[in-house]
């Protein structure tokens, strides 16, 4: 069968840095749960799924990216300007998402690079803070400058004092405030435990997004204090989502 495409408009593409980009879009009406994502599209021949950043309520789209030099959409996307034309697939999908999630003491959302945007949606809802007892948002960059959304986390950790946490990683400059190097180490050697003043074992849900080999050893380090992954069949404590 073929896609259904509906046409949307840009209305902002923010620059946060050179690579990274947040396009704002005016689109028909779509529903999904917070977390996933939607195929977006310049041309129908070249799709990409992209995760909402926006909340499912918020009748404007929100998409964030970062150009990979050489890849055949992201480039283009960065390039839109206000008034271009976006397609919109009909059909968001997606697994990293609340509803598939046992309950928990502690909610971590575990993220590298433009991986954070499923986070900031489901940060925006209800559900997390009605489920959990604590909320943990950790985003790992490569420099300080790419630790996007900061205003909208700040407003966030205000109207969610006392549960919510966010903790950055900042791994190719010295950045005050973050922890130096990657996660998976932290979480190997309590570092990310000691940032949050919270156990990361079998009370806790871990979502993962992004960086592939990020999920990888990730999953692995977690593995090692007894956290497997979760399946509808199986519940465990931790669901991923890889970006390539
Ligand atoms: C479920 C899902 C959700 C996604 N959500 C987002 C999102 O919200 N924001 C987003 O920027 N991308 C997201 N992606 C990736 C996105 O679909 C594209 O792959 C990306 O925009 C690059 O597109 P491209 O056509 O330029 O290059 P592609 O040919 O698609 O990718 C080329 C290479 O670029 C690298 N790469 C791809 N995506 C990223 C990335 N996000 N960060 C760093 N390196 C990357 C990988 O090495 C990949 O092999 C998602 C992917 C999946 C599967
Ligand atoms: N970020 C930039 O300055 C920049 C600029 C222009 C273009 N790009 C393009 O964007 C893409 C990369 O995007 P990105 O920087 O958002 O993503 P990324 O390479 O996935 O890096 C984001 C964070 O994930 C960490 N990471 C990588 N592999 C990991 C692993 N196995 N375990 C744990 N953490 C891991 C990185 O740490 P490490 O630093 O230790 O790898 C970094 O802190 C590339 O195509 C690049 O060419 C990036």
């Amino acid at each position: 069968m073929s896609e259904k495409w509906l046409e949307g408009r840009v209305i902002e593409n923010r620059h946060w840095t050179e690579p990274l980009f947040s396009l704002r879009v005016e689109a028909p009406r779509l529903g999904f749960e917070a977390g996933q994502f939607v195929r977006i599209a310049i041309e129908e021949r070249i799709a990409r799924p992209f995760s909402f950043v926006n909340p499912p309520e918020d009748p404007v789209l929100e998409f964030y990216g970062i150009v990979v030099p050489q890849g055949p959409l992201s480039p283009k996307l960065a390039l839109l300007g206000t008034g271009d034309r976006l397609l919109v697939a009909s059909n968001p999908a997606g697994f990293l998402v609340l509803s598939e999630l046992p309950d928990a003491e502690t909610l971590w959302l575990v993220s590298t690079g433009t991986g954070i945007a499923p986070f900031l949606s489901i940060l925006r809802t209800a559900t997390p803070w009605r489920r959990f007892a604590n909320v943990v948002l950790v985003h790992a960059v490569r420099h300080a400058r790419e630790l996007a959304y900061r205003d909208l986390i700040a407003e966030i950790g205000d109207a969610h004092r006392g549960s919510f946490q966010y903790i950055t990683f900042v791994s190719r400059e010295a950045a005050p405030g973050s922890l130096a190097g990657r996660i998976p180490a932290a979480m190997q050697d309590g570092r990310l435990e000691q940032a949050a003043g919270l156990k990361l074992d079998q009370r806790s849900h871990v979502m993962l997004c992004g960086n592939p080999q990020m999920l990888k050893d990730a999953a692995a380090a977690l593995a090692a204090r007894g956290l497997r992954k979760h399946r509808r069949r199986a519940p465990g404590h931790i669901t991923v989502e890889s970006f390539w």
